[in-house]
């Protein structure tokens, strides 16, 4: 089985992005942790700042049935277009566990809604990077 683990914009930045906020950990820390822990699976970590390209790389999760671990970074809090794929994904039966390494409803009051929970699988935030292994966990037990 192949896990798309997709993210959104600015996660390119992770390291010295708001330390303080999201760590010091990379992007490529994350790809060799999830890849150390998926086992038979292969995990395929992307990033983009595009929304098209978001939405396209969901629409590939629901071309190959391909479970999906998603940080949609700010776009989880206004994209319709993204929660619109993501509905497509989970309704053809492809789950998609939506992650976020800090925990948005402690911060600030416009990160406290996002349009993408309500059409994922599941939500997991607030765990840093074990946000990403705790989804990587439920999707291949
Ligand atoms: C984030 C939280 C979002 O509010 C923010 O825009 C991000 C990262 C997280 O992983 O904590 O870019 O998704």
């Amino acid at each position: 089985m192949r896990i798309l683990v997709l993210n959104g914009p600015n996660l390119n930045r992770l390291g010295t992005r708001e330390p303080d906020v999201y760590g010091t950990a990379t992007l490529e820390d994350l790809r060799l942790t999830l890849s150390a822990e998926s086992g038979e699976h292969e995990v395929d970590v992307r990033q983009t700042n595009s929304e098209p390209e978001l939405i396209d790389w969901i629409h590939e999760a629901a071309d190959e049935k391909s479970p999906v671990i998603l940080n949609p970074a700010a776009f989880t809090h206004y994209s319709y277009a993204l929660r619109d794929a993501v509905a497509m994904l989970t309704q053809s039966g492809v789950p998609l566990v939506e992650v976020h390494i800090s925990n948005p409803h402690a911060r600030e009051e416009f990160r406290h809604n996002s349009v993408i929970s309500g059409v994922a699988t599941g939500v997991i935030a607030g765990f840093g990077f074990d946000s990403y292994r705790l989804a990587l966990t439920q999707l291949t037990r």
